[in-house]
């Protein structure tokens, strides 16, 4: 068998997680079932709501002319600016009419296994809370906001929308030879921290990218970054940072490309060749890539977040 997911697999139920697989221990709120899943959204207070639309200006500030075409096609398509969190009843049925994705509500970060099985159905997890006030910047866990303004706009996208379904019927796959890791760096390096390169110039397609307002601007403009064009091998070796911006942004020249890319390759012979670890640093940049801009790493040289060093 080749390619990245697991074809003959059977995702109608959740499947037993394969032996000797490890998961991070998560201990499930007595509320929900084995799908993660809650009986229902949460009724909002109105500062919540509030919350909501603050965040949605402030990231239509920064994000036309930086966001990818597809993602700000998606906002519109599902109005996802009509004010308050959006209901995610109304958001699958529309959402649904377009992909046939669904947006279900979970209480907090949800197992691999369980977050794969949701993805290979088309439904997208969605944290159900919301980050209060005082946290309005920086959040330590995706909430609603991060999950639907940040990931469901491109699930409007047919093909990346198939390339998600693709990422979770993967992950049984990346379990069965014990290579999440390497997997997950895919998901970091497309679907939270993905850059395309358009007519007009490069663009954000990443959920974590969208969603925040300082990483538009420093994947996009800055000098310290790396660019490269993207190629899955590569990426899967690559370590990521998962509390600061990050020191290179890989690049895809169309969601196709990044479709066939997946499907085309043959995974079992990959992870048959990788091994635990990683084989680059973030910051690296290899003889074989395909460099857009080499970065002068300056944000990173200086210590990154943790100096407090800024991101112009
Ligand atoms: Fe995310």
């Amino acid at each position: 068998m080749s390619g990245l997911s697991e074809l003959d697999a059977d995702f109608t139920r959740l499947p037993a997680l394969p032996a000797g697989v490890f998961t991070a221990p998560l201990q499930r709120p007595a509320h929900v079932g084995e799908d993660w899943l809650e009986p229902r959204q949460t009724d909002y207070a109105a500062d919540d709501h509030r919350v909501w639309d603050d965040l949605f200006a402030r990231q239509m500030h920064v994000l036309p002319g930086r966001a990818a075409t597809a993602f700000l096609k998606g906002l519109e398509r599902l109005d996802l600016g009509r004010g308050g969190i959006p209901d995610f009843a109304r958001l699958s049925a529309e959402l649904g009419a377009l992909t046939g994705w669904s947006v279900v509500p979970v209480p907090m970060l949800i197992p691999d296994h369980v977050f794969f099985w949701h993805l290979a159905n088309r439904r997208f997890p969605a944290g159900n809370f919301i980050r209060p006030r005082e946290r309005f910047d920086y959040i330590e866990e995706p909430d609603v906001f991060h999950d639907v303004f940040g990931h469901v706009p491109m699930l409007t996208d047919p093909v990346f929308a198939d390339y998600m379904q693709e990422y979770g019927r993967a992950g049984w796959k990346a379990m069965r030879y014990n290579r999440l890791k390497a997997l997950g760096a895919l998901y970091w390096y497309t679907v939270e921290f993905g850059l395309i390169r358009e007519a007009a110039g490069l663009r954000a397609y990443g959920a974590g990218i969208l969603s925040g307002p300082a990483e538009a601007v420093f994947a996009l403009e800055a000098q310290s970054p790396n660019r490269i064009m993207l190629h899955v091998d590569r990426v899967m070796r690559t370590d990521y940072a998962i509390d600061d911006l990050q020191p290179t942004y890989f690049v895809i020249e169309s969601f196709a490309d990044l479709y066939r890319q997946t499907v085309e390759r043959d995974f079992d012979r990959l992870y048959r060749g990788l091994g635990a670890g990683f084989t680059y640093a973030g910051s690296a940049v290899i003889d074989v890539d395909d460099v857009l801009h080499r970065g002068t790493l300056e944000y990173h040289l200086r210590g990154g977040r943790r100096s407090g060093a800024s991101a112009d």
